[in-house]
């Protein structure tokens, strides 16, 4: 396979005789260039300055600056099948290049930093590159969140993610210890040589690169309902993420409620992929109905839950997809695309977070707990929900008002609150927390709202803190 690989640092210059740069020593991308060449591999290395001897076989473009590292991927890239960008890129640049040394004048000297083009960024679009695309993240905290929201952002096939911070490790060291993130799963590779590492990160893209079963990629076709959902669900959250602050288009908005074109943008694009993967299944959505409405297997869809928190800019909502066969809820995946966390769930196994198995808490005391009273849209349901949210604020640690249902429910299926309680939701809303909450060790009752198809009341819980007193 033909693949491109960035490393090393960039150099931005200030004046002839300085410049701003990053600390990398490019052993990271040198080790992996040689790995995939040893691999049979034809690898074209293009890298910022590093005291490093060219791999053999490799060929070799060498580069000062984020613009030149730029335009140089622009016009290779589109021949690979492979992009791996293992540059620690300088993301500011000065504004101008004086073209004589700057003298020393007064105590304190300014200098005007432009952003410099992200190269990982710009490989989807607008490179049009539609090979495997491997990122790094060189964190100092929040490793995972913050490469999988990379991941997202970027639209890379995979993240690999190190902690700069951690002393022997990342930068200039010769060991490294990395997260692969990937869409929906995440595993790590412990501390070894980056000659080592290189090995084994070249098996790992090899197979994501030549895998067809291979999930969750940006463009293969996935094999599971679960994958397929998940790809849906990612696939949604950058569309809502990259419209996030804009203004939005709004199609309709009542008293305690607002529906916009983005909804039904979101929604046209989950079906389309899942509908175009499974052609005779029946979708039912919050945007309405599509496909084989006479099929067993139904997808539920809720595009994105929390509308009124996107258009105001609260970046708390998410897509919720679950599977329903012959009247059971059998896959449930909700994304968050602005923390980069993916709750999955199949029927009989176990209920996951960005790949781990996640539980309820085992909170069994009410006043040590945290409880999420949605008063829904009408004014009965919002009487209601008033009263109980009165109730259960005097028993309980927090009360909680998210504007996300699903999201709620995720986050009851995490240990993260306690109880969800609403008397009025839609199955979109509930349908994947559902199947997280029971498949987590929780409780979810519902009860149909007379004379409303498909609108319930629900209680939904770890099982353990006793409502019934606040119901
Ligand atoms: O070179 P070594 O001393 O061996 O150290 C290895 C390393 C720590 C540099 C390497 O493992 C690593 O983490 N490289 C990425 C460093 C980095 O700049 O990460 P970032 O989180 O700022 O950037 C994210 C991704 O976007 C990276 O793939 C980066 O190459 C890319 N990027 C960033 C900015 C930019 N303008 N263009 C880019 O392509």
């Amino acid at each position: 396979m033909k693949v491109l690989v960035t490393s090393g640092p960039t150099r931005e210059p200030i004046d002839p005789v300085r410049f701003l740069t990053n600390r990398s020593s490019g052993k990271m991308g040198y080790a992996l260039a040689g790995a995939f060449t040893h691999e049979g591999h034809s690898v074209l290395l293009v890298s910022g300055p590093t005291n490093l001897d060219v791999p053999a076989n490799v060929d070799f473009i060498p580069v000062e600056t984020a613009a030149e590292m730029h335009d140089v991927v622009s016009k290779h890239i589109g021949r690979m099948d492979i992009a791996v960008f293992a540059a620690a890129v300088a993301d500011y640049t000065p504004a101008t290049v004086q073209p004589r040394k700057i003298k020393k004048s007064g105590d304190t000297l300014a200098l005007e930093l432009v952003r410099t083009a992200d190269i990982l960024g710009s490989a989807r679009q607008p490179f049009g590159f539609t090979g495997t695309l491997v990122g790094f993240a060189a964190e100092t905290e929040n490793l995972e969140s913050n490469a999988r929201e990379k991941l997202i952002r970027k639209h890379c096939d995979l993240v690999i993610a190190n902690d700069v911070s951690k002393p022997g490790m990342g930068f200039d060291s010769d060991q490294n210890e990395v997260l692969l993130v990937y869409p929906g799963r995440t595993e790590s590779l412990p501390a070894a040589s980056k000659h080592e590492l290189s090995l084994q990160l070249v098996d790992a893209i090899v197979l994501l690169s030549t895998n067809d079963s291979q999930p969750l990629t940006n463009h293969r076709f996935p094999m599971t309902d679960l994958e397929l959902a998940t790809q849906a669900a990612l696939e949604a959250g950058k569309l809502i993420r990259q419209n996030f602050g804009s203004d939005a288009t709004v199609d309709e908005a009542t008293h305690h409620d607002i529906k916009l074109a983005l909804d039904k943008e979101s929604q046209d694009l989950i079906t389309g992929i899942l509908l175009g993967a499974r052609p005779g299944d029946a979708l039912y959505g919050e945007e309405g109905l599509a496909g084989n409405q006479d099929s067993p297997r139904q997808w539920i869809v809720d595009p994105i839950d929390g509308t009124v928190n996107f258009f105001y800019s609260i970046p708390h909502f998410c897509v919720s997809i679950a599977l329903r066969v012959a009247g059971e809820i059998v896959v449930g995946v909700i994304h968050d695309p602005m923390v980069g966390e993916t709750w999955t769930v199949e029927k009989g196994g176990p209920a996951m977070l960005n790949g781990r198995p996640i539980q309820v808490s085992k909170r069994e005391d009410l006043a040590e707990s945290i409880l999420y009273v949605g008063c829904g849209k009408d004014e009965e349901s919002l009487r209601s929900g008033i009263e109980r949210f009165h109730r259960a604020s005097l028993r309980a640690r927090k009360m909680r008002m998210m504007g996300s249902a699903a999201l709620g429910m995720a986050y009851i299926a995490s240990g993260r609150i306690d109880a969800y309680i609403e008397s009025r939701i839609s199955l979109w809303d509930i349908a994947a927390g559902q199947l997280l909450i029971e498949s987590a060790g929780g409780k979810v009752e519902l009860t149909a709202v007379p004379g409303h198809a498909d609108a319930w009341s629900i209680v939904a819980s770890n099982g353990r803190v006793p409502l019934d007193e606040i119901l």
